[in-house]
């Protein structure tokens, strides 16, 4: 039986007000992110996968910068605010305190939980409901139990958690862990935290005595034993938090494994959750894909790329590049060492090659920028060629403006574009050129210096040189050729 066939979820209580003093950090621990998103929004998705009637996320800590995060990633959730922080059983009572009356069930998670899935809270309602539970604790059985809660039971039925600190040697035997996660029975829940006591090691209000006193009232507790222990894990400090992150990414990687993806190498590949893959990509190593990256099938990433919202198309390669809110077009080729700024759009079949800077520019199917040139502010049409190390000089220090170069024109090596400047369809500007003013079609704008040579020069300049003696043999060997040639005409 599903969640939503007996009823709805009253409500679901986020704890987040802890100091998170083991981060070590002037950012609130539940705004730290794995695969590109705060440990808070995975908890908000858990929970909202239930479709409670409300959502509380109780905030103490740094409260300014969780409740501006939240009213982001969460507008419909209710901030609660919990003034100290005296423990888990009060970050709870905070919550109802701004919930007001509720029956039916309650369920408490944690900001710091991030593998933790809408489906594990399903489940772990749909067993609270099927067994009549006042209470119904998430639990798992840890490699590692230090520091969590152990799971005391008395002929298999769950009496009470005791903290690692107040456990005996005993108790701390025990390896299957609270993970923190909750489903109650809301009236019970209300009445239970009503009489907890602080008669413990660290003096808190431990929101776990409220089974002791459900269990008074002849209720019943029960326990879910989650298999996928590391949903359960808690992040406390960095080392957990890059755990975490890399189990996620391991995660996110065989889905897209499943689906089709080839990853030639997990452990240096990391894709954000956002990030959406079509099969037949391939990933080569040290590859990064973030926020809302799309790659079409037969695309070729990586090796060393890192691609933040673009839009990859189908067949395109990508070699050994950073961009950033760009468009690559199918069929395209950038790279290697190419670096695409907002507003790169490159057009199917294009080329955007080594050495290679482009930002707000548009370059049209079939165009090339093959070689160690800065296109900035820029239109490039259709099949135009734009020759090695050419710049758009965009900015005059004060304002950007646009350059265009028309479709199937050529840019020769080495030219500067100052833009406003226009250049036709099917123009020429020869190498070297500074371009200042427009080009018209079929025109070839030169815009460079004459060649001038003066004869004799490294003679009488720079006699006694290696380049001397080198100029006086080819001046030797010219004429002796001259001479043969005079002969043989003769
Ligand atoms: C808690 C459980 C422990 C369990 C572990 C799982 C209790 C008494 N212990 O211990 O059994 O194994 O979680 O991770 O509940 N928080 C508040 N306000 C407070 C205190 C905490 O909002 O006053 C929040 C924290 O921000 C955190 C969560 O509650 O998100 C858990 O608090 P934490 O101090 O980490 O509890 P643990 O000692 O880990
Ligand atoms: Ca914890």
């Amino acid at each position: 039986m599903s969640t939503t066939d007996q009823g709805r979820v009253a409500a679901v209580v986020i704890m987040a007000a802890g100091a998170g003093t083991r981060m070590k950090s002037a950012t609130a621990k539940v705004l730290h992110q794995l695969a590109g998103r705060s440990m808070l929004s995975y908890a908000v998705d858990a929970a909202s996968a239930l479709e409670p009637d409300q959502l509380v996320v109780v905030v103490g800590h740094q409260r300014d910068q969780v409740e501006a995060h939240l009213a982001e990633i969460a507008p419909q959730a209710l901030a609660a605010v919990q003034e100290q922080q005296r423990g888990t059983g009060d970050a709870v009572r905070s919550a109802l305190a701004a919930l007001g009356d509720l029956v039916g069930d309650l369920v408490v998670t944690s900001g710091d939980v991030p593998l933790l899935s809408g489906e594990t809270l399903h489940e772990l309602v749909d067993a609270h409901r099927a067994e009549g539970n006042a209470v119904t604790v998430l639990t798992t059985i840890a490699a590692d139990p230090t520091g969590y809660g152990r799971v005391v039971r008395e002929g298999g039925a769950v009496t009470r958690i005791v903290e690692q600190r107040d456990a005996s040697e005993d108790e701390r035997r025990i390896t299957e862990i609270n993970a923190g996660i909750y489903v109650f029975d809301a009236q019970v829940l209300r009445a239970g935290l009503a009489g907890l006591q602080t008669d413990n090691a660290q003096g808190e209000l431990y929101l776990t005595d409220v089974i002791g006193f459900a269990r008074d009232l002849g209720r019943r507790v029960g326990a879910s034993v989650l298999s996928d222990a590391v949903q359960a894990e808690g992040v406390n400090d960095r080392i957990q938090l890059a755990a975490l992150s890399a189990e996620l990414n391991r995660r996110i990687l065989r889905r897209w494994m499943a689906a089709g993806v080839t990853v030639l190498d997990p452990a240096s590949t990391w894709i954000h959750d956002s990030v959406d893959l079509a099969p037949d990509v391939t990933l080569l190593p040290g590859t990064s894909l973030e926020g809302a990256t799309s790659i079409a099938t037969g695309a070729v990433i990586g090796p060393d790329t890192t691609l933040v919202d673009v839009e990859v198309g189908e067949g395109a390669q990508v070699v050994r590049t950073h961009a950033t809110l760009a468009v690559i077009g199918a069929g395209a080729e950038v790279g290697p060492f190419s670096y695409l700024r907002p507003g790169t759009q490159l057009g199917a079949k294009g080329k955007i090659g080594a050495f290679v800077e482009t930002k707000n520019a548009e370059i049209g199917d079939g165009a090339k920028v093959p070689h160690l040139t800065y296109c900035g502010d820029a239109t490039v049409g259709e099949g135009a060629n734009i020759g090695a190390g050419t710049i758009f000089a965009n900015y005059d220090g004060v304002t950007k403006s646009h350059t265009t170069v028309g479709k199937g024109s050529f840019v020769g090596s080495d030219s500067v574009l100052v833009a406003p400047v226009d250049i036709a369809d099917g123009a020429y500007v020869a190498a070297g050129s500074t371009i200042t003013s427009a080009v018209g079609p079929g025109e070839l704008a030169v815009a460079r210096g004459t060649q001038r040579n003066i004869r004799g020069w490294v003679a009488r300049k720079r006699a006694g040189t290696r380049t001397a003696a080198a100029a006086e043999a080819a001046l030797r060997e010219t004429a002796d050729e001259t001479t043969a040639a005079q002969e043989d005409g003769r």
